[in-house]
Parts: structure tokens; C-alpha cells; sequence
């Protein structure tokens, strides 16, 4: 059966990995690529829209764009940064930079947020429908054994609170819909490209890859694993 998808992010390695994996599952999917890219080749059933989230408008116009082809079977928030421009990731404390942090905190958690804000009212109520959002393992508190990454770990661990928080009151008018993180792996891209060379022989996934195994992740969630992250291989993150 055919689906009707938004991908945010869809310029990213992980993004349009998404893109390409629910073209070819089904021809006849509907998809949305929303990216800051905004390709200029719309096609009846592949549709491109500018969103950026550093600018709320662009979010709530890009939303008010898709929803007369609603109701939506899936969003997924495939957008974030772990370093940009002069932007690392802290080794230590003494790395911290307000600005740094907004940007990070800009993007990694309050866009997805507000994505989230304006993007939930258009998924489907009569059938499942599922919200992902990017997060990571290292966002997980009780995971963190070597510190680090404060901007970057704490921007996905507030991400997911949100993800929690969402996923309680959604579930009070929306018993289909299904809320979740998703760890994608270490994948080869932009945002862990300048990080690889300590990633063990054979763990280091193509996006492609990453994404099979988040589909069927995805296909396998029920409405009672809602508000929680879920990694690759289906296994689910403590906070
Ligand atoms: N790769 C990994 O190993 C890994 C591991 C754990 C978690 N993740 C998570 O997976 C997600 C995707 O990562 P990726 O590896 O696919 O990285 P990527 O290839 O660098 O893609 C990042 C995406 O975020 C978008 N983005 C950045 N700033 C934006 C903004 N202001 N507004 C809208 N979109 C913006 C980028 O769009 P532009 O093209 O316009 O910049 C791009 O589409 C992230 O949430 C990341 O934290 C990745």
C-alpha cells in the first residue's frame, strides 16, 4: 500500500538516504523532501519545499504547503549538526561558547520542536502514523561514561524529553500516532565525517544501510514504545 512521507532534511546523508529507501520500497509513495536545498524538480508524487530552522516561518510555511495533499503516514527529522564553520564539539568545558550553543541547541533541538509543533496536526488519525526524530546515543544521560560533546549530547538529550513530553499528550487525541527517536549508527556523512577514524573495523554504515535498518525499526514500533529512542538494530536507549 502506497504511504504519504515528509522527510525533513532530505539534503542530509542520513535525509535523503530516507528519500531514496521509500521512493524505491513503492514508486507510488507520495513524498514531501523538505530541505534547505530545495531542489527545483517537483514531480505528481515527489514534491521539494524550503524549511529552515533557524527561521520559524519557513517551518510553519512549509507545513501549511504540505497539508492540502494530508493526511500524512510518516515524518521524519533527519536534520542536525555536531560541528560547523568554527563550531567543534567540546573536548572540555573550558571549549564552551554561548553562541556555539545556540546554534547547536537552534538546530539539533528547538527546530525539530517547533518542526514537531507544526508538522504533528497533519499526520494520520484513523490509521498508524509515526513521527521520528534524529537524535543519538550520545544524548542518552546514563550512557555517558566519557563526558564531552556537552552542546551536541545535551541538545539530543533535551530533544529527548521533547520526544517524551510529545508523545504523552499526543497520545490523549491521537491513539494512532507513534513518537520516536531514532540512533541511526555511526554513518558515513558531513556531521561525522571529521570523527571517523576511531570507529571499529565494519561499524562505520553506509546511509543506505543505516536507513534499511531504521525502516524496519520503524515498521515493527507499537503505539506502548511511543515517547521512546530506539537505535538501528531496534534496541531501545535508556534516557
Ligand atoms: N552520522 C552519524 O553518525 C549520526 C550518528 C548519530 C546521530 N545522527 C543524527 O542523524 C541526523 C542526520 O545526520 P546526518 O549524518 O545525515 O548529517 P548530515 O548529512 O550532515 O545532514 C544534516 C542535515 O541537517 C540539515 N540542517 C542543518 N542545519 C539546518 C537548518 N538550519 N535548517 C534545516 N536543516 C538543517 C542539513 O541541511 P543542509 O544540507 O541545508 O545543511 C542536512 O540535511 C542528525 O540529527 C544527527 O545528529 C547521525
Amino acid at each position: 500500500m502506497s504511504e504519504k512521507i515528509i522527510i525533513i532534511g532530505s539534503s542530509g546523508a542520513i535525509g535523503s538516504a530516507f528519500v531514496d529507501f521509500y521512493k524505491s520500497q513503492n514508486p507510488n509513495n507520495f513524498i514531501y523532501s523538505l530541505s534547505r536545498s530545495n531542489p527545483e524538480n517537483d514531480v505528481e508524487n515527489n514534491k521539494n519545499f524550503f524549511i529552515d530552522f533557524e527561521n520559524e516561518t519557513s517551518i510553519s510555511e512549509a507545513a501549511a504547503f504540505c497539508s492540502s495533499d494530508g493526511p500524512f503516514d510518516k515524518v521524519i527529522i533527519a536534520t542536525g549538526i555536531l560541528h560547523q564553520d568554527e563550531i567543534n564539539p567540546e573536548k572540555s568545558y573550558r571549549g564552551l561558547q554561548k553562541n556555539n550553543m545556540d546554534k547547536i541547541f537552534s538546530i539539533n533541538t528547538f527546530g525539530p520542536t517547533i518542526a514537531a509543533r507544526y508538522f504533528i496536526p497533519l499526520l494520520r488519525k484513523d490509521e498508524k502514523s509515526f513521527l521520528g526524530l534524529l537524535s543519538a546515543r550520545v544524548g542518552s544521560i546514563s550512557d555517558n561514561k566519557i563526558g564531552g560533546w556537552y552542546s551536541y549530547r545535551s541538545s539530543k538529550a533535551a530533544l529527548n524529553m521533547i520526544i517524551k513530553s510529545l508523545s504523552i499528550e499526543v497520545a490523549r487525541n491521537n491513539k494512532n500516532l507513534i513518537i520516536a527517536g531514532l540512533h541511526p549508527g555511526t554513518v558515513d556523512s558531513n556531521l561525522s565525517s571529521p570523527f571517523q577514524s576511531n570507529v571499529p573495523d565494519g561499524k562505520l554504515f553506509t546511509p543506505k544501510y543505516s536507513v534499511e535498518c531504521l525502516a524496519k525499526v520503524i515498521d515493527n514500533l507499537e503505539q506502548k514504545d511511543s515517547g521512546n529512542i530506539f537505535a538501528w538494530d531496534g534496541q531501545k536507549i535508556d534516557f
